[in-house]
C-alpha cells in the first residue's frame, strides 16, 4: 500500500471496465484510483486513511453530464454554480459541460474565462463551458479555450445565439476543426406554427407547435454540412423516433448524439400530471417516441445521455402558456431516474454507466475519466440498489426547488459522491469546502 494512499473504500460491488462486477476494494492517492482488487485492507494506516466501509452499496465511475444550463452569471435567481453544483454533488454528477445561454453570454474568451474563474471558486464538482456560436464570433470560435465545443442553437433560442440561417451555419461548419453541439429545432417552423396556434393556453400545445418535423429538419441540415466537412458534430438532447431512425440509417463515425432521460420516460401525457412543469425544448413526444429513443440507445445509435438541466422558478412556470419558460432541472434525478430503469429490466447497470459517464468522457476527449481503473480520476459514486426512496421536493439541492419526478420512488440513489477523491456528499451531507477542477479536452 503506498504512504500517499488516503481513501479506501471497502467491498463495494465494483463496476469494472469491463462491465462486469467485482466485490472489493478501492484505494485512492491523490485525487486517482490507484488499485482495484478484492481485499486492500492490510497494512492501512487508520491514521491516515479515510475507510468508507461500502459493503451492500455499487460503486460507479461519477456522472458526466454534458448538457446543463446552470444560469450563472446573470440569472443567479434561477440558479448559481453553487447551488447547482450542490445538486450534482447530491446526483452523482462529478462532472458538467455547460451552455452558453447566461448573462452576457458566453461568446467570447473573455466571457469563458469569467465563467472559469466563477466555477473555480464556487463549483464542488468539476467543469467546462461550451462557446455558444453567434452569426459574428467565428475567430471565437476558432479559439476559446477551454471549451468542450461550440454550441449553435438552431432553433428554439432569440437574440444573438440562436443561428438559423444556413449561410451562417455553413460558415461555422466550414471552419475550423472542434466539435460542434447543436440544439437542433427548425426556427422557421416554430415561428410559423406559433402563429397557426396562437391563442391557446392548453402547454399540450407547446409539442404541436415545435412538433417533430421542426426536429428533423433542423438535424437533417446539421448532418447534411457535416457530412459536407466531415465536421465533428454533436446532435444534443435528440428527441424524436425521426431523428433516431434517420441516424440509423445515416451516422457518419464522427457524429454522435445524446437524449435526455426525461425523453425517454416523460411524454405528452405529463402535461396533464404537471402541467408547464413538462414544458421543456425540444418537446417530450409520444410514447411511440419513447420506445425508438430507447431502442437507439440500447443499439449504439444514440451514444449516452445528457439531462438539459434547465432550471426555472415556480414562479415563472405558473405563468401560463405560452408565457412560461421551457426547461426541467435533472441533474440530481438522472442517475437514479436511469439506474430504476436498469433495475426494471429496460437496460443494464453497466449500460447506464457507459451512457452516463465513460462513453461522455470517450466522445468529449476528457482524460482520466469515466472509468474505476488505476490511474483514472477518482471522481466515483456509491449507489444503493436496494432500496426504494421518493423524490422529495424538501430534499432537492437545485435553486429552482421542483422536479419534474416528484413522488417518483426510485432506487440508484447516490450514497456517497467523490470528486478528485474528496467525499462531497455523504448520506445527505454535502461538504461544500471541496472544489472540482477544471476540465481538459484533447484535441
Ligand atoms: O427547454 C430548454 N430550456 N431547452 C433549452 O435548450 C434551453 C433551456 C433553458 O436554458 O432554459
Amino acid at each position: 500500500m503506498s504512504s500517499a494512499t488516503n481513501l479506501l473504500i471497502r467491498q463495494a460491488r465494483i463496476l469494472l471496465p469491463t462491465g462486469e462486477f467485482l466485490v472489493g476494494d478501492v484505494t485512492i492517492s491523490d485525487g486517482q484510483i490507484a488499485q482495484v482488487a478484492s481485499d486492500l485492507s492490510t497494512n492501512i494506516d487508520e491514521t491516515t486513511v479515510k475507510i468508507i466501509d461500502a459493503a451492500g452499496l455499487t460503486l460507479l465511475p461519477g456522472v458526466i453530464d454534458p448538457q446543463v444550463h446552470f444560469r450563472e452569471p446573470g440569472l443567479e435567481y434561477k440558479e448559481d454554480l453553487f447551488t447547482a453544483s450542490c445538486a450534482c454533488a447530491k446526483g452523482g454528477v462529478t462532472s458538467f459541460l455547460e451552455m452558453p445561454n447566461t448573462r452576457p453570454l458566453t461568446t467570447t474568451q473573455a466571457t469563458l474565462d469569467d465563467k472559469l474563474q466563477r466555477a473555480a471558486k464556487k463549483c464542488l464538482v468539476n467543469y467546462g463551458f461550451f462557446i455558444g456560436a453567434t452569426a459574428e464570433n467565428l475567430p471565437d470560435l476558432l479559439t476559446a479555450n477551454p471549451t468542450p465545443g461550440i454550441k449553435i442553437f438552431m432553433g428554439s433560442m432569440h437574440g444573438q445565439l440562436l443561428v438559423d440561417a444556413e449561410t451562417a451555419l455553413e460558415a461555422i461548419f466550414a471552419h475550423g476543426k472542434r466539435l460542434i453541439a447543436v440544439h437542433a429545432e427548425d426556427q422557421a417552423r416554430i415561428n410559423q406554427r406559433k402563429q397557426e396556434f396562437a391563442g391557446i393556453t392548453d402547454p399540450a400545445i407547446h409539442s404541436q407547435i415545435q412538433d417533430n418535423q421542426a426536429a428533423l429538419l433542423a438535424t437533417q441540415l446539421a448532418l447534411k454540412l457535416s457530412k459536407k466537412y466531415q465536421r465533428r458534430l454533436h446532435i444534443l438532447h435528440l428527441s424524436t423516433g425521426d431523428e433516431a431512425q434517420l441516424l440509423r440509417e445515416d451516422k457518419p463515425s464522427w457524429v454522435t448524439a445524446e437524449v435526455t432521460p426525461q425523453h425517454l420516460v416523460l411524454n405528452t401525457e405529463a402535461y396533464q400530471k404537471i402541467g408547464t412543469l413538462a414544458q421543456m425544448n425540444p418537446p417530450l413526444r409520444s410514447p411511440k417516441d419513447n420506445e425508438i429513443l430507447w431502442q437507439a440507445l440500447l443499439d449504439g445509435v444514440i451514444d449516452f445521455i445528457a439531462t438539459d438541466h434547465a432550471p426555472h422558478t415556480l414562479e415563472e412556470k405558473a405563468k401560463g402558456y405560452p408565457n412560461t419558460p421551457s426547461g426541467m432541472p435533472g441533474v440530481e434525478t438522472s442517475l437514479p431516474v436511469m439506474l430504476t430503469q436498469a433495475m426494471q429490466g429496460k437496460c443494464t447497470i453497466a449500460q447506464v454507466a457507459n451512457w452516463m459517464s465513460t462513453a461522455v468522457a470517450k466522445a468529449y476527449k476528457i482524460p482520466n475519466k469515466g472509468a474505476i481503473a488505476p490511474g483514472y480520476d477518482a471522481d466515483l459514486v456509491l449507489v444503493d440498489l436496494d432500496n426504494y426512496r421518493p423524490v422529495l421536493r424538501e430534499e432537492l439541492q437545485t435553486k429552482c426547488g421542483w422536479s419534474p419526478f416528484e413522488g417518483w420512488q426510485l432506487t440508484g440513489w447516490p450514497v456517497i459522491t467523490i470528486v478528485g477523491g474528496n467525499v462531497v456528499y455523504e448520506r445527505g451531507k454535502l461538504f461544500t469546502e471541496i472544489r472540482g477542477k477544471v476540465l481538459r479536452f484533447d484535441a
